[in-house]
């Protein structure tokens, strides 16, 4: 089942969904505030960079630039590390942030599918959760071969078929119609492009070493609101943000009464990353 076309819109992309990072923000706070696991997601993935003093690091599909803000006394030193995005507003708030550190920070507004580098580049490139919205995929994977050294490393993280069920479930009380997507996925009818499922096929085209890492987590969700304000926030709501007002109400009571019936929603994260050797 192929996917819906805005999750792969350029212009939808960087001009509406991640225009900043509001939309992203929303539904990070949801995995902030009520993750079950101890390490917090950018820590996780941060360890498994296993980044050493001297390194050249290339980050695609930066958004905000998370994944240093929240690591920024771990980075070891004399990185050269550039953060890039389809978006130039987020590439912007990466800049913002990190720009004062210490650490030798670049910051490019670029398409994975055309990477503005030469050849033979960077010692770790890195893509979490962006890889989906790519319409090439097998372009992008060549570009990110091309600018990696020969002993160069690839993270690539993405979600499974199993990430976030009941949220969706919830979305479809919001969108009864207008859905088939949500109805696809819940069905298994539909799958990321790019997923935790057919990653290791896609990526061993490029890389003869992938090994998957799971990251074991799931959400015990105390308060309607930040459910809602997740699902406002998707592209699965298909640039249709706000519902009409009444199903808003009835599901925030529904779920207001499921939290004080069972004292938390509970919803399973299906989420990982890959790890490519190049030779
Ligand atoms: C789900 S967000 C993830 C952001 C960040 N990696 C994180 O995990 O917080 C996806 C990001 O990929 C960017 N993106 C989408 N398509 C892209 C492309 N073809 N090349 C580069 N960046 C892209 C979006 O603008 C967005 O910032």
């Amino acid at each position: 089942m192929p996917q819906p076309t805005i999750f792969q819109d350029a212009d939808y992309l960087q001009n509406s969904q991640y225009k900043n990072s509001a939309n992203l923000d929303a539904r990070a706070t949801l995995h902030r505030r009520f993750r079950t696991a101890v390490t917090p997601w950018p820590v996780w993935v941060f360890d498994h960079l296993q980044l050493q003093p001297d390194t050249a690091v290339l980050e695609c599909g930066c958004g905000p630039g998370w994944l240093w803000r929240e690591n920024l006394a771990r980075i070891p030193s004399n990185c050269q590390i550039t953060l890039t995005d389809l978006s130039s507003g987020m590439v912007a708030e990466a800049e913002t942030a990190l720009q004062n550190s210490d650490h030798d920070f670049r910051f490019q507004t670029a398409n994975i599918q055309e990477l503005p580098f030469p050849d033979d580049s960077f010692d770790v490139v890195i893509a979490n959760h962006m890889l989906y919205h790519v319409p090439d995929l097998a372009a992008a994977l060549r570009e990110v071969r091309r600018v990696l050294k020969g002993d160069g490393r690839f993270i690539a993280a993405t979600n499974g078929q199993n990430h976030l069920r009941e949220l969706w479930q919830i979305g479809l009380e919001l969108w009864p119609d207008a859905n088939e997507w949500l109805q696809q996925l819940l069905a298994a009818e539909w799958s990321f492009s790019f997923g935790l499922e057919n990653g290791t096929e896609r990526l061993t085209a490029v890389f003869p070493h992938v090994s998957l890492f799971r990251y074991d987590d799931q959400l015990a969700v105390t308060e309607a609101e930040p459910i809602l304000d997740f699902l406002f926030s998707t592209s699965f709501a298909g640039g249709n943000h706000q519902p009409a007002p009444e199903p808003i109400a009835q599901v925030r009571q529904k779920l207001a009464q499921q939290i004080a019936r069972d004292g938390a929603i509970h919803i399973t994260k299906d989420t990982g990353l890959f790890n490519c050797y190049g030779s």
